[in-house]
């Protein structure tokens, strides 16, 4: 395996965007495991699966799907549909279906794969401790519940979607609740993880915390 740099955390704590500039400051490849979940639910959606379908439904369908992550693109079936994946709809489906093992199977090798034959940054809920448990480095990348509804917010906004603070509270709320208390790889903090609450610093500086962690030591 290559060098493996880990980040996990909430929805809304910026894990995207400082794992990509990490990425393109070490020359490593980057992987949004997030966009992986969010192109599975996609495709669940587009057959007609439903959260209370049984395995063999949902088996029929990934058997089916070819899902590859690239230059930042995510293509289900060859498609790029990194678009499609941020509404609204997928957000709550992508974080419904993510806790069923039948999906977190389907997707777990394709996540290692990666780091194969190239040095890799890779963020999500579970890379730090279930993907790559003997990941290169590891972050755990936090900020208050106010901040990160806020940025999520205004993400939605700046694609022309409509979405109130309130909401955002709200469907932050949901989906924590969702990907930290599940069964199967739910959300949390190991040990040998950096904590890094970026709350009150900007992009730079936590940026700048990670770089310093990545280098301290070989
Ligand atoms: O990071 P994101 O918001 O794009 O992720 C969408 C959903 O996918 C999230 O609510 C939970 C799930 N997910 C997961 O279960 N494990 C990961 N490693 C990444 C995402």
């Amino acid at each position: 395996m290559k060098k493996v740099i880990a980040i996990d955390g909430p929805s809304g704590a910026g894990k995207s965007t400082i794992a990509r500039l990490i990425a393109k400051e070490l020359g490593f490849d980057y992987l949004d495991t997030g966009a992986l979940y969010r192109a599975v639910a996609l495709a669940l959606r587009n057959s007609g699966i439903k959260p209370e379908d049984g395995d063999d439904q949902l088996r029929d369908v990934l058997n089916n799907a070819s899902i590859i992550f690239k230059n930042g693109r995510i293509f289900l079936n060859n498609r790029d549909v990194s678009e499609d994946i941020r509404s609204k709809e997928i957000d709550h489906l992508s974080s419904v279906f993510s806790a069923k093992k039948i999906v977190r199977d389907f997707l777990l090798d394709a996540q290692r794969n990666t780091a194969v034959t190239t040095n890799i940054v890779v963020e999500g809920r579970d890379t730090t401790t279930v993907v790559f448990p003997d990941a290169w480095k590891k972050i755990y990348l936090d900020a208050s519940m106010e901040e990160r509804a806020k940025r999520r917010s205004l993400q939605f906004r700046e694609r022309g979607i409509k979405m109130s603070i309130e909401e955002s509270t709200k469907n932050i709320i949901e989906r924590d609740m969702r990907d930290s208390r599940r069964d199967i790889a739910p959300l949390k903090k190991p040990e040998d993880a950096l904590l890094i609450d970026s709350s009150n610093l900007s992009i730079g500086l936590v940026k700048e915390k990670i770089l310093e962690f990545i280098r301290a030591e070989p």
